[in-house]
């Protein structure tokens, strides 16, 4: 990367944006309703973040929708959040193929119901030749997951002999996580008001530009969408290097 293109990233559109999206259970709550109905009410967010980022022509986006902490729960929310992840599944690939959306699905799938597990492939495979935008949810997924699993594979060929530790460096580690065929996250947006990473793209996220919204997720549309973009484009984004490296004459 030229230095004039570092700059240039800085003023841009995201080439890949990443959300944990937060405060559902709180927005429920506040008015006096089930958590549940927060979760429901954030998938309208989904579907309206995605059309943003179709419109602007981001090339990926990440979204957090459950984490490999979450199983902590209540059972009764793990359930209604599975059985949610299941309807919207089904229901919203017709609208993802319509507009190119390839869906993918990062996370320790195994974790899931069968039923679940099937549900996932066939929506992968029902958007597998969109080329517009993708898609990534992730479900069961954890940045420390993601990094062990990395190491396992890698482990695995060293055994077999495909390669030597000395073989092991950024690049081929990078190669095994999560979202290596994809830009690099660019911007990093958190909703709902708390400032922490809850183990979400450890690897992946060294040099995401962090935005943190106080917006409950259900709230979050085009205003605060465009707050977070706005951010973006105002970071002198330096790489390790100074402020006068990257700032062309
Ligand atoms: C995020 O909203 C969605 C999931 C973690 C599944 P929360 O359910 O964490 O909402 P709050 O943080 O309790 O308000
Ligand atoms: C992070 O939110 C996970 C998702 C948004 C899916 P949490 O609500 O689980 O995070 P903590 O527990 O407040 O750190
Ligand atoms: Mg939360």
């Amino acid at each position: 990367m030229s230095q004039s293109d570092l700059h240039r990233s800085a003023v841009a559109t995201p080439r890949h944006i990443a959300i944990i999206m937060d405060g559902n259970g709180r927005w429920a709550e506040s008015q006096g309703k089930p958590r549940v109905l927060g979760h429901r009410a954030g998938v309208k967010s989904v579907r309206e973040v995605v059309a943003l980022c179709r419109e602007r022509k981001v090339e990926s986006l990440t979204l957090f929708a459950f984490s490999s902490e979450n199983w902590r729960r209540p059972e009764r929310e793990v359930q209604l959040l599975m059985k949610l992840f299941t309807t919207v599944l089904r229901r919203e690939v017709r609208l993802l193929k319509k507009n190119g959306v390839r869906l993918k699905i990062i996370g320790d799938i195994s974790g899931f119901e069968p039923k679940l597990q099937e549900r996932i492939r066939l929506a992968e495979a029902q958007t597998a030749e969109c080329g517009q935008m993708v898609l990534n949810i992730a479900a069961n997924y954890g940045g420390r997951w993601d990094m062990v699993d990395a190491a396992r594979q890698m482990a695995t060929l060293a055994l077999q002999g495909e390669i030597t530790p000395e073989q092991i460096d950024e690049a081929l580690m990078d190669r095994f996580t999560c979202l290596s065929d994809q830009a690099e996250v660019d911007l990093l947006i958190r909703t709902g008001g708390e400032q922490r990473i809850s183990n979400f793209l450890l690897w992946q996220a060294a040099y995401s530009e962090l935005f943190f919204s106080d917006t409950l997720w259900p709230d979050f549309g085009e205003a605060a969408f465009e707050e977070a973009l706005e951010a973006f484009a105002s970071r002198q984004r330096r790489f390790g290097q100074t402020g006068a490296q990257v700032t062309p004459r």
